[in-house]
Parts: structure tokens; C-alpha cells; sequence
């Protein structure tokens, strides 16, 4: 242990995703995204990931400005379309140096990079052969997987399959908020099983053309909390947790899906069949390290008239971001507890972690922002907590480097610990950007 209480070796950093920050879209090919942010209704106010932050040519002031901060490692996504514009056959140069060129510019200036391979992008041309419910597009990933191994994975430190399938499958495929857009039950359990599996492909992939490069899964895990003490609402808040974390955790580290949520999806949804032969033992393959989303927990009340889970969420105890999201940092802390009790002594990165609020306008060249600095120390805390108490924790990415294209919600929740101005571009750090850089700096001296 440092003085500062975090292992030795213990890297922060910060995270990003492609379609979140790139802009430079006419150099890549259509991704789902483009096209669900064109259906009226579907983003806030009509806005796009077109521009964004325009990170596809200002990415050198981007990776200078993460030395400035002395952040150690970057997480950042890779975009499947860039690469390969029509989800398979012919790759795009251009794309592939863009990432080359991003790579050896984290490399000059010591920042370790971990590259997310899927961060909810799919090529345009693969949702119109089927998407995630179909089983060929596991194979299309392969692919992209195979091509983008050979080509980066020399400049790469670790890698991340997929990013919270979890959205992928159900907010893209069920509840239809985010893209595709469908609301359709069945095909949501099915993209749910083959976004697992094209983990798993990708995982056996790297094995065979980069041995030894570490590699994981992102899963973004939203513990529950019943909202009153009767047994319905206890069931609701169980069911909640066996959606959205045993639904994925027990495939990748127990090879099998919760038997009470097979039960469930069956007796409301339909048969769940997308399983065949040893996907289990493919999906369930060792892997390096879990990677975990945490943002806060649901507050959850039975309800019968909700299908197909039978459940809503209710307003929280404790104050919320932005987003509406309860901050509540202890449950960050209990529930690296609980995966260490129940599925066993795993490496842990805390992939992504952070929070929205309406920032005020910059002054004299400062974004004041007390309450997402405060959410950021009260989280480092519980992280530092858990492997105080044996927790293998082994680095933490601040979420998000920059304000960005936050997915349906358009430009306004601004998650970034650097604040842009998108009318110019002009990137600011906030407070919270400046006390990391120092925190960031005292732990270093420690080492
Ligand atoms: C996560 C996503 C990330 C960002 C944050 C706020 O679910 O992985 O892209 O949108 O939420």
C-alpha cells in the first residue's frame, strides 16, 4: 500500500468513446448511431455525434492536454466503422492509421492505452443484415476483432471487448432508447447472448494473434436497493440484479445464465433458444480482468402492469446527478465486496465512473464544479476502501476526459472533467480536472 492507500502500481486514468467524441464522420463509414440520432424524437433537441468534439483531428491538443493532467492510462474505443466501413471485407486505411497514429501519440507521451473494441457503434450495414439478434454478426466481429488485433495490437496495453452489453442488448433492443431503437423482447435476449459470445471470439482471437496482451469485459454493474421492506418489492429488487448484472456476470464467470431470470424471460418474453453448442464454454473463457461501469444503483418497487419485468424504478433516497442518478458512493464499495464473495478473487478495473451536472459558464478560464469534484474523491474512496480491505483492484478511469456526445441525451449532460465549449471547440479544464491532476500527482510520489 502507498500513502495514499492504493496499491502499488494502481493507474488512473481517464475514459472516452469514439462515436462520443470523433466528430470526422465523412471519413468513416454509417454507424447505428448516425442513423437513430436522424429519427425525430430519438436525441435531445435533434443533435448528432457529426462534430462532437472533433477529436479526429484535434486528438494531438486532446493527448496533450492528459499530460498536462499527468493521467496515466487512457481507455478510448476504437469505431468498427472507421476500420471497416461496411462492418466486414474491405478495410479503410485511413481509419486504421487514425488509430495507429492516436496509439503512438499516448505512447510518446506515457499514457498506457486500453481500447475498447465495441462501444455501441455497429457498422449501419450490419444493423440492415440483422444486428445483434443475429448470429452472424458474432462472425463479422470476429473479423473486425482479427483485423484490428494484427494491425494496433502492438501499441495496445489491454483490452476491453465489449462495452456494457447489458445497453447493447436490452436499452438498444427492448426498452428501444438507445440504438437500434427496437423494442422487441426477443430480439433483446438474443443480441444479449451474441454480444457475450463476440466477447468470447474476441477473447480467443487476441490468445492466438497477440498471446499475453490482457484482455476483459466492460460491464456495467447498477446494484438495487428494494424500495420498502415487503417481499415483492425484495423479488423486484433481486430480479433487477439477475437483469442487469447476473445476466451477464454469471455467463462470463460461472458458464451459465441465472436459472431464476431463464425462468422468468421464458415464462413472459418467449423461448430463450440463441444458445447452441459451447457458446458457454467460449463465453466463459479466463480473461484478465473484469472491467466495471459503476455510476449509481436503482431504487426498485414491484409493479405488475410494467412488462416484462414487472418492476420500476422509484426516486431515490439520496441526491442525484444530472441524470438523475443517485449518488451513493458506499454502494460502489459493497458491491466490489460482493463480486470478490461471489465470484471469486478477479482482477478489477473501474473502466468507467463519473458524473453530469449542469456546469456554470467558464469564467476567467475556470469551470467551477464542487459537486462532480466531490463525486469523484467520494468514489476513489470507495475504490481505495475495497482493496484497503482485498479488493484486486487495479486502476480506475475517470469518466469522461471531455464533455461529449452523452447518447440520446445530445450535448447537454456533460459528464467531462474537461468542460468544451462546442460552438468553438475550446476544451477547459474544471476544477475536478485540476484536483485529479494533483491527487494524480501525490499518489505518483508514492510510488
Ligand atoms: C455509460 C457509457 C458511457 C457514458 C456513460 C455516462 O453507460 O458506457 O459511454 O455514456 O454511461
Amino acid at each position: 500500500m502507498t500513502v495514499n492507500g492504493f496499491p502499488r502500481g494502481f493507474r488512473f486514468g481517464v475514459a472516452t468513446a469514439a462515436i462520443q467524441i470523433e466528430g470526422g464522420t465523412d471519413a468513416r463509414g454509417v454507424s447505428i448511431w448516425d442513423t437513430f440520432s436522424r429519427v425525430p424524437g430519438a436525441v435531445e433537441r435533434g443533435e448528432t455525434p457529426d462534430v462532437a468534439c472533433d477529436h479526429y483531428h484535434r486528438w494531438p491538443e486532446d493527448l496533450d492536454l492528459m499530460a498536462d493532467l499527468g493521467i496515466q492510462a487512457y481507455r478510448f474505443s476504437i469505431s468498427w466503422p472507421r476500420v471497416l466501413p461496411d462492418g466486414s471485407g474491405k478495410p479503410s486505411r485511413p481509419g486504421l492509421d487514425f488509430y495507429r497514429r492516436l496509439l503512438e501519440g499516448m505512447r510518446e507521451r506515457s499514457i498506457e492505452p486500453m481500447a475498447t473494441l465495441y462501444h455501441w457503434d455497429l457498422p449501419q450495414a450490419l444493423e440492415d443484415a440483422g444486428g445483434w439478434p443475429e448470429r452472424d454478426t458474432v462472425a463479422r466481429f470476429e473479423e473486425y476483432a482479427r483485423l484490428v488485433f494484427e494491425e494496433l495490437g502492438d501499441l495496445v496495453s489491454s483490452w476491453v471487448t465489449i462495452n456494457e452489453p447489458w445497453v447493447v442488448a436490452f436499452l438498444g433492443h427492448g426498452f428501444g432508447t438507445k440504438a437500434p431503437g427496437r423494442r422487441d423482447w426477443n430480439d433483446a435476449l438474443r443480441a444479449s447472448h451474441h454480444v457475450l459470445l463476440a466477447h468470447g471470439v474476441a477473447v480467443r482471437a487476441l490468445r492466438e494473434l497477440r498471446p499475453g496482451t490482457p484482455v476483459g469485459i466492460t460491464l456495467d454493474q447498477w446494484p438495487s436497493l428494494p424500495a420498502s421492506s415487503s417481499e415483492q418489492d425484495a423479488a423486484a429488487a433481486r430480479r433487477w440484479d439477475g437483469f442487469k448484472n447476473r445476466w451477464f456476470l454469471d455467463p462470463v464467470f460461472r458458464s451459465a445464465y441465472p436459472e431464476d431470470m431463464v425462468e422468468w424471460f421464458e415464462s413472459r418474453v418467449g423461448a430463450f433458444d440463441a444458445v447452441q453448442g459451447a457458446d458457454l464454454e467460449s463465453i466463459s473463457q479466463p480473461i484478465d480482468f473484469l472491467g466495471i461501469n459503476y455510476y449509481s444503483r436503482s431504487t426498485i418497487r414491484a409493479d405488475e402492469s410494467v412488462p416484462p419485468l414487472e418492476l420500476q424504478e422509484v426516486p431515490p433516497p439520496h441526491p442525484t446527478t444530472e441524470m438523475g442518478w443517485e449518488v451513493v458512493p458506499g454502494a460502489l464499495y459493497e458491491h466490489l465486496l460482493r463480486i470478490k464473495r461471489e465470484y471469486g478473487d478477479l482482477p478489477i478495473s473501474i473502466t468507467e465512473n463519473g458524473s453530469a451536472y449542469a456546469d456554470p459558464v467558464p469564467t476567467n478560464g475556470l469551470v467551477e464544479d464542487p459537486e462532480r469534484l466531490e463525486y469523484l474523491r467520494s468514489h476513489l474512496e470507495a475504490v481505495r476502501r475495497a482493496a484497503s480491505e482485498g479488493v484486486d483492484v487495479r486502476s480506475y478511469f475517470a469518466w469522461s476526459l471531455l464533455d461529449n456526445f452523452e447518447w440520446e441525451n445530445g450535448y447537454d449532460m456533460r459528464f467531462g472533467i474537461v468542460y468544451v465549449d462546442f460552438e468553438t471547440q475550446r476544451r477547459i479544464p474544471k476544477r475536478s480536472a485540476l484536483w485529479y491532476r494533483d491527487f494524480i500527482a501525490e499518489h505518483a510520489r508514492t510510488q
